[in-house]
Parts: structure tokens; C-alpha cells; sequence
């Protein structure tokens, strides 16, 4: 059986770099969507370690990468010193100068204030520009989210749910607030996107502790460490095939135009 050893603190960028590269893998043709061209003034919005960024940079498109997590950030700035990185909250942020787009991989499913978010990146665009994105869409994990709001249960935690970090919405939840808010979306998707966790036997424990953190919060390491056995065996049957766990992800894709 793998070992679980519980770390403090799980925004670790070296971990996130090692283990979790299908996160900017799998985002590689959302680029295709957006189409970069030579001189366009592009954000990258919620950057991670900056590898799609580069990606863009390769095209000749001038590109910042913003991500409110500062290790992240500190990461992408060793990785690609020649590309422009700052830590920046996408509920928040202001740019010098009007874009011609907005690209964000999978990072909007960590924000619950979507609107804020959506009104941040339409002021950010010049007219017509841009705003390309795939996050975590509805159904999104719900395998994964079921096994462990019942083994939350098991240790005592009555309302697992109100410890859930994520928004994933519907196609119509989302494009209402991009009409709402002064977007015409001319492509909108949500599509099953299973996710092979390469850490073989660990994957579903490594993945809880990476990204599923929140519903950690307040356990013991025996309590933590129950539940997420509990969540193996659950989900065994379904998830793990020949040694290899797959998360149940679900994507929502957009492409939409400030009017
Ligand atoms: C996702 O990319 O869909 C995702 C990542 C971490 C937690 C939840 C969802």
C-alpha cells in the first residue's frame, strides 16, 4: 500500500511542477482557441509556474502571466525570466494597458466570485478583444467530491459541503454572466476530459492533498488519512484500472468577445 504523509501546506509550486504537469499538458490546444498572433498584448490569468505563458510568448504575442499564489509566481519568474510575471488576484486585478486577450487554464473553477472575476477581465480587454478559458465545469469530480463528503461524514463532518472550494457551473450559469456583464460568447463546451493521476498507486491521495486540500481542513492526520483511504477504496472499483488512478474531470470551455 502507498504511504500518506500529510504535508502543511499544499500550494507547493516544486510538487505542482513534478507531479501535476498534466494541468498546463492537457491546456496546450485551449491555445489553438485562442490563436495568438505577433504583438498582441495577451494575460495569462492564473499563470501557475508560467508554462502555457511561454507557450504564448513563443508566438511572438507580448504576454504577462498574473497568479494570486506568490510560489507560483516566484517559480514562473526562475523558469521564464524573459517573460513579465506578477501576483495578481483575478477578483481584483487592473492592467497598464487594454488587452487584446485574456486566456486562463483551468484556474476560474477556484472562484467562487465569478462575476467579479468576468467584470475584472471586461475592463481589462480592448473592444473586441478576446476572452478564452476551460475550467472545471458542471459534474466536474463529482466522483471524487461524493467519495469524500461521505467519508467526511465517517469522522464526524456532518456538512462536508460547505468546506467545497470550487465553482463549476453549468454552459447557461456562465454565459449569463458573461452576456450580463458585456460578452457575446461565440463558443461555449462542456465536455468529460478523464484524467490519468501518473503517480500510479498515490495518484488519488496525492491529488486530494494537492488540490482537495480545503476539505482537509480542521482533521487530524488520522482523520485525514482515514478519509482518504476511505475515498481509495470507494472509488476503486470505478477510478483505478491496471495501477493507474483517472479523475472524473469535466471541462467547460469558452471563447467570448467584449462587445
Ligand atoms: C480541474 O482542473 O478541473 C480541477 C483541479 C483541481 C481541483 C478541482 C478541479
Amino acid at each position: 500500500m502507498n504511504s500518506i504523509s500529510i504535508p502543511k501546506h499544499n500550494w507547493d509550486s516544486t510538487l505542482y511542477e513534478d507531479k501535476h504537469a498534466f494541468v498546463w499538458q492537457y491546456g496546450e490546444d485551449l491555445l489553438q482557441l485562442l490563436n495568438p498572433k505577433p504583438g498582441e498584448l495577451i494575460l495569462d490569468l492564473g499563470c501557475g509556474t508560467g508554462q502555457l505563458t511561454e507557450k504564448i510568448a513563443q508566438t511572438e504575442a507580448e504576454v504577462i502571466g498574473i497568479d494570486s499564489a506568490a510560489t507560483m509566481i516566484e517559480k514562473a519568474r526562475q523558469n521564464y525570466p524573459h517573460i513579465h510575471f506578477d501576483v495578481a488576484d483575478a477578483r481584483n486585478f487592473q492592467v497598464k494597458q487594454p488587452l487584446d486577450a485574456v486566456f486562463s487554464n483551468a484556474v476560474l473553477h477556484w472562484i467562487k466570485e465569478a462575476d467579479e472575476a468576468i467584470a475584472c477581465i471586461h475592463q481589462a480587454l480592448k473592444p473586441g478583444g478576446r476572452f478564452v478559458a476551460e475550467f472545471g465545469g458542471k459534474g466536474n469530480v463529482q466522483a471524487i467530491v461524493k467519495a469524500l463528503c461521505t467519508a467526511m461524514k465517517s469522522v464526524g463532518i456532518f456538512e462536508p459541503q460547505t468546506l467545497n472550494p470550487w465553482y463549476f457551473p453549468s454552459i447557461s450559469q456562465y454565459v449569463t454572466l458573461l452576456e450580463q456583464q458585456g460578452f457575446d460568447v461565440i463558443y461555449a463546451t462542456l465536455f468529460d476530459r478523464p484524467t490519468l493521476l501518473v503517480e500510479k498507486e498515490a495518484g488519488i491521495a496525492n491529488w486530494i492533498q494537492m488540490f482537495a486540500s480545503a476539505f482537509l481542513v480542521g482533521m487530524t492526520v488520522e482523520q485525514q488519512i482515514k478519509v482518504i483511504r476511505q475515498v481509495e477504496d470507494e472509488l476503486k472499483p470505478t477510478l483505478y484500472q491496471e495501477g493507474t488512478w483517472t479523475a472524473d474531470y469535466r471541462r467547460i470551455r469558452i471563447l467570448a468577445i467584449k462587445v
